[in-house]
């Protein structure tokens, strides 16, 4: 049994968590929602002070909640990269120095492995290989999940990432930040086929479209001048419900029909989803339908899991730490990182 004490910094959620092994002990998330929501969007300078101003009382309750002392943890872990680098900074360097402080093993973790990792929560008996599709405001990717620290990417997104497609519609309907879960909620009431567009496939040279990758720009745009057309007509009010759930049923067909094609592809038979778009009620619903018929399984994190938290990153470096794997304090921040390279972050 390990337990690690985890913590996340690397957008606009505060969290710490305590993990033992699959298990939550407890886990504490605080949101900058409000904060951000005046601007539009996160401001990262904002972002990095909040997460300074609540950092130690989260990492306090999450102990408390826990009710663990610190000689029942094994290990502190950090998200690292990728995120915002101020952001990131906060929680890795208060991971490192309670690291040290109470002598324990540091790991840094990929925050992408975390949110493959928010599977085992709720599933522990889950076995690799089998396919995330996560799709969070800043990734959509298709990963082959072959085992802990072991990912190969097959599919992505062009441009914009799924949410971030969420978040940029819901400004142009005027709805809000962050535009995902108002999108989810006006659609329910809207229909689905009122407006054609784009799937945001990615057309090959030679003919065709790439099975795997996405690109919803285009959706973007097309949402953009669909607006723009219905104001010209003098539609008013808009059918903002029509429009959340056309758009919302655009992104689940196109983001269902390539999940399935990778998985069948490599012969996968699982689908296990993360990051905040699999919160989805409209992606959730497309892709259990359509994997039921072909006789493949989805794996739905619990919502709050799928957006960012600390207790997927606890439960990856409990994986990691059971292998011996773990950071030197050396260690940095990292805007970016390849999923594949997630290895380099531990000496074993
Ligand atoms: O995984 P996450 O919390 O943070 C990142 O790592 O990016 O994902 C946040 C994204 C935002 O773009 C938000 O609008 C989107 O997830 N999101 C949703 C829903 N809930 C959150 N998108 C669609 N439907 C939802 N119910
Ligand atoms: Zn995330």
């Amino acid at each position: 049994m390990t337990t690690v004490l985890a913590l996340e910094t690397s957008c606009d959620e505060t969290a710490a968590a305590v993990v033992c092994d699959r298990t939550v002990l407890s886990s504490v998330v605080a949101s900058q929602i409000e904060i951000h929501r005046r601007y539009g969007g996160v401001v990262p300078e904002v972002a990095s002070r909040a997460h300074v101003e609540s950092l130690g009382t989260v990492t306090d309750t999450a102990l408390q909640q826990a009710g663990v002392q610190w000689a029942d943890i094994d290990g502190v872990a950090a998200t690292c990269t990728p995120g915002l680098v101020g952001a990131l900074m906060v929680g890795l360097t208060a991971g490192k120095t309670l690291a040290l402080l109470h002598d324990k093993p540091f790991l840094g973790v990929h925050h992408l492995e975390g949110h493959i990792y928010a599977s085992y929560l709720s599933q522990p008996d889950l076995q690799p290989p089998y396919l995330c599709l996560l799709v969070s405001g800043g990734h959509t990717s298709l990963i082959q999940v072959k085992g802990c620290g072991d990912y190969v990417t097959l599919g992505k997104t062009r441009d914009d990432a799924a949410g971030e497609a969420f978040d940029k519609v819901a400004r142009l309907l005027d709805l809000g930040y962050p535009g995902g879960p108002v999108v989810d909620r006006l659609a329910a009431t809207g229909d689905p086929q009122a407006f054609k567009l784009p799937e945001g496939n990615i057309s090959l040279p030679g003919g065709g479209v790439h099975p795997y990758d996405s690109s919803f720009s285009g959706l973007k745009t097309a949402m953009l001048r669909l607006v723009q057309s219905l104001k010209d007509a003098g539609v008013d009010p808009l059918p903002v419900a029509d429009l959340c759930a056309s758009f919302q049923a655009t992104v689940a067909k196109g983001l269902t029909k390539r999940a399935i094609r990778c998985a069948t592809d490599h012969q996968l038979t699982a689908i296990a989803l993360g990051g905040g778009v699999a919160a989805n009620s409209g992606l959730r619903q497309h892709l259990s339908t359509a994997a039921q018929t072909r006789g493949l399984t989805v794996l739905f994190p619990p919502l709050q899991y799928c957006t960012d938290n600390a207790a997927m990153i606890g439960c990856a470096a409990a994986d990691h730490l059971q292998r011996a794997h773990q950071s030197t304090f050396a260690l940095t921040t990292r805007s970016r990182m390849d999923l594949a390279d997630v290895m380099t972050l531990y000496k074993s």
